[in-house]
């Protein structure tokens, strides 16, 4: 660990406070990320030496401390893949039926990185002319498709270079390369590294592109290109590493909600089912999660599935503060989500009044989260990299919603408003979304919804933005800078060093760009 070789000036320590030293002072006022800013400190290390990784639990690992929040306008596999292979998590919300939400799961914990699970196929039947048409149609940047028989065997591939009009009569059959002539890899052959050993095969393979995958009876699992591999390896030397199991898959998170029978009993048959299957599909940790944590119903949910699952990492909450962090503790969870009324979309504090500033609500719950032995996840109110690092200075992990759910990886269509490109990003205590399955997270049963409730969110919609690994970089990029100010090569480093001040509203206004007149802002953009 770096040393000062300088002794700490006097005024430095008296000015730039130890969480405990600044939190206690600041005692009574509730404190969120724009209010404070981080000292800078001796530093030996840049900031790409640093270290991102965090953890949930003792097997849950990520390599970057960022999650996508469990929001029906956010994490869908997609975006659960995109994270993962970011080295983040996504959590799945539980917006949809039980069924959908255990495939969800299902294709992430399948998801081969490069592997085209579902390629466009042909039969031996079609015309080369349909072909054409079909290409020309759906504009597809490729013409080379595998040729399958009714029970999707693997019976041929047809090349791009037989495609053409002269052959507009001829059918498929006749013009595809057999089977007996394509090279195609058994799935049980792909090694721990699917992309290495399609890599592999390319370089032995001289001027073949393609790599089809199949199973023991010769059904086609999917195929490999050389751009995609070569692309993925390209990507690999530069990036950070995907977030993976023992087993080497992709990890992933499903949200579970306290669910009430008729009676507003909890209905503990149904949870303990729901997360027997979440486990069967490969499911990494559950995350339990409602606006009001510090409840009988969400605690004897987590009891239930701790007793149930005793291996199952849970995550729960919310809370904001330090009785909530021991009680859920105490219950068998892992790792406690803080925040109450940060989000972008949340009106919980206008709505019932209640909620504490994020930082300040951080501070009170990491110090019984250190006290208990159990992980803190901060969960809304992110709006830019430097809000990460703040609360990864009391955190080990950070939820984002609004941040993402611009990307193409969340759900939802893009829609066009005077000309600029916009998603849906809709609070789960939205009217909307509680009425889509949500209600249970803020008290409510769904028929509630049909009559007046007070939502305590609202809907929105978000910029198109970059893809989520361009997202997902810049954001890392932020917290590298801020630990490289800090001095800090790993996030215990950051926890340990970090220096707060609180910030005047002048202060607030230098921390921006200020007189000038922006021509280019430095977020990622769909255009960028
Ligand atoms: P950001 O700021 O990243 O926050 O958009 C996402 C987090 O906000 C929480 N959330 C809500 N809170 N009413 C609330 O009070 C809502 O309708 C609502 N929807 C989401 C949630 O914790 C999420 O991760």
């Amino acid at each position: 660990m770096a040393t000062n070789p300088a002794p700490e000036a006097p005024l430095d320590a008296a000015f730039y406070q130890t969480a405990d030293a600044f939190f206690a002072q600041n005692a009574h006022t509730g404190l969120t990320f724009d209010d404070v800013s981080l000292a800078t400190l001796y530093s030996e290390i840049l900031p790409r030496e640093t270290n991102l990784e965090t953890s949930l639990c003792d097997s849950v690992r990520l390599q970057i401390p960022i999650i996508s929040s469990d929001m029906d306008t956010v994490t869908e596999s997609r975006m659960a893949i995109a994270m993962a292979l970011s080295g983040g998590l996504g959590l799945i919300h539980y917006n949809m039926p039980e069924r959908q939400q255990l495939s969800e799961v299902s294709r992430v914990k399948n998801h081969v990185h490069g592997l085209i699970q579902e390629p466009i196929k042909v039969a031996p039947g079609q015309l080369i002319g349909e072909i054409i048409e079909r290409i020309e149609e759906k504009r597809f940047s490729f013409s080379t498709f595998p040729v399958v028989d009714e029970q999707n065997h693997l019976i041929g591939l047809l090349s791009g270079h037989v495609i053409k009009q002269r052959y507009a009569a001829r059918k498929v059959a006749e013009a595809m390369t057999p089977r007996e002539a394509i090279h195609a890899i058994r799935q049980k052959d792909l090694s721990a590294d699917p992309i290495e050993c399609a890599d592999r095969f390319f370089n032995d393979h001289i001027g073949i592109h393609k790599l089809l995958v199949v199973d023991d009876e010769d059904h086609l699992c999917g195929l490999f290109t050389l751009s995609d591999v070569e692309r993925i390896t390209q990507e690999s030397r530069a990036q950070l590493k995907p977030a993976r199991d023992a087993k080497f898959r992709l990890i992933c998170g499903a949200a579970v909600s306290a669910t009430r029978g008729a009676n507003g009993e909890l209905d503990k048959e149904r949870i303990a089912a729901h997360v027997g299957a979440l486990v069967e599909r490969g499911v990494d940790v559950v995350a339990v999660s409602t606006a009001h944590g510090h409840t009988k119903g969400v605690g004897e949910t987590v009891r239930l599935i701790r007793h149930n699952f005793p291996a199952l990492p849970i995550i729960a909450g919310n809370v904001t503060s330090g009785g909530g962090v021991e009680y859920l503790a105490e219950c068998g969870a892992n790792a406690i989500k803080v925040g109450q009324g940060p989000g972008s979309i949340c009106t919980t504090r206008i709505v019932a009044g209640v909620g504490i500033p994020q930082l300040t609500a951080l501070y009170v719950a990491s110090r019984a989260a250190a006290a208990k032995g159990v992980r803190l996840i901060a969960d809304g109110g992110i709006t830019k990299s430097g809000d990460l690092v703040k609360a990864l200075t009391l955190a080990d992990a950070v939820i984002c919603g609004s941040l993402l759910a611009g990307c193409p990886e969340a759900p939802g269509q893009i829609m066009e408003i005077n000309g600029k490109l916009y998603k849906q990003y809709r609070g789960m205590g939205s009217l909307a979304a509680m009425k889509a399955g949500s209600a249970a997270r803020y008290g409510h049963s769904v028929k509630d919804t049909t009559r007046k409730v007070a939502a305590e969110g609202v809907e929105a919609v978000k910029e198109v933005s970059a893809s989520l690994d361009t997202v997902v970089t810049q954001l890392v990029g932020g917290v590298q800078s801020g630990m490289g100010y800090l001095g800090a090569a790993t996030l215990a480093q950051l926890r340990e060093k970090a220096r707060y001040i609180r910030v005047s509203p002048a202060g607030q206004r230098e921390s921006a760009p200020h007189d000038v007149i922006e021509v280019k802002t430095g977020a990622a953009s769909s255009q960028s």
